[in-house]
């Protein structure tokens, strides 16, 4: 998601360090920025030019001190509690001590990302949705010592990105994924159970509930692994067996069929 972030803030006319771990990654995120503003030039609501300089205004590394004057960070890495806490601690080292630190996580706590900072006043949750070129919200989440402040910029970036922000409390899986991934789970459980074929289940939500793609489908776009990563986060968080993950799910994560990034998961790519 980082490439999709980074694509909505240079084209609102910001300067963006895209940072990855690997030179191939930043490649891989460069080339869906380029495909993604391509769809709007051939569209005519681009021009090349526009396309070229939004491109220009993003600078990509490995590096991670590279954002040592960032006023703004938004991370996107793994979706692991240890991941991100050794991030966050390593980014409140390296940026200026009034930079935003904030979280596209889906479902971790910005409470514990905020304690592994100094300034944890200054961190929050900011949660795009995929693809984030295209969907509309940004889930903002407060963690315990977010103050108000934070809260305010947070806002009017989300409207300069063209987006509608909507605030939840730190809970887990916020508002987006307690509803959605229980919803997911059950299409899952479904399949297991021999209800229905994928085609039979994903036709019926997306013909019966009107949703843009059935709920395999999104499960297989959002990755296996995210999803499973985020039951097992509400399944620990609120100690309810209702949000135990499909055995299916953790037999296709084990497998390495994580959904359209690997190539299968519920479908074939
Ligand atoms: N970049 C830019 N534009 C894109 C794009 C991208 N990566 N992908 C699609 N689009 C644009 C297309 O250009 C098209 O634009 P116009 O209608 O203005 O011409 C529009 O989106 C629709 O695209 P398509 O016609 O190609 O395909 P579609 O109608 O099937 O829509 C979709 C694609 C928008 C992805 C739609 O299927 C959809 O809304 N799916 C559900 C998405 C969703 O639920 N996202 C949330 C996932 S959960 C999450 O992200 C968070 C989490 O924590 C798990």
């Amino acid at each position: 998601m980082g490439n999709g972030i980074a694509q909505v803030a240079a084209r609102a006319g910001y300067s963006v360090v895209m940072r990855d771990v690997k030179d191939e990654f930043l490649q891989r995120g460069l080339q869906a920025i380029d495909r993604s503003l391509q769809r709007d030039v051939d569209k005519e609501r681009l021009s090349t030019e526009e396309k070229q300089s939004i491109i220009e205004r993003i600078k990509s590394t490995t590096e991670l001190e590279a954002l040592s004057e960032a006023s703004f960070v938004v991370e996107a890495v793994t979706e692991n509690l240890s991941v991100k806490t050794e991030i966050f601690s390593a980014l409140d080292r390296i940026t200026p001590p009034d930079a935003i630190l904030a979280s596209n996580t889906s479902s971790i706590s910005i409470t514990r990302l905020g304690a592994a900072t100094e300034r944890p006043d200054k961190v929050i949750g900011m949660h795009f949705m995929n693809p984030v070129p295209v969907m509309k919200l940004v889930e903002v989440i407060r963690g315990l010592a977010t103050s108000n402040e934070t809260y305010e910029r947070v806002r009017s970036l989300s409207e300069k990105l063209g987006k509608t922000a909507l605030d939840c409390n730190d809970s887990p899986g916020f508002v987006s994924n307690r509803v959605l991934l229980p919803m997911i789970n059950e299409a899952i459980f479904t399949l297991h159970e021999g209800v229905a074929t994928r085609e039979s289940i994903d036709g019926i939500m997306k013909l019966g509930m009107n949703h843009p793609m059935g709920p395999l489908q999104l499960a297989d776009f959002i990755g296996l692994d995210v999803c499973l990563a985020i039951l097992n986060v509400l399944y620990d968080g609120l100690g309810d067996s209702k949000y135990r993950a499909c055995p299916l799910l953790k037999r296709y994560v084990d497998a390495g069929w994580l959904g359209k990034k690997t190539g299968r998961g519920f479908y074939e790519y």
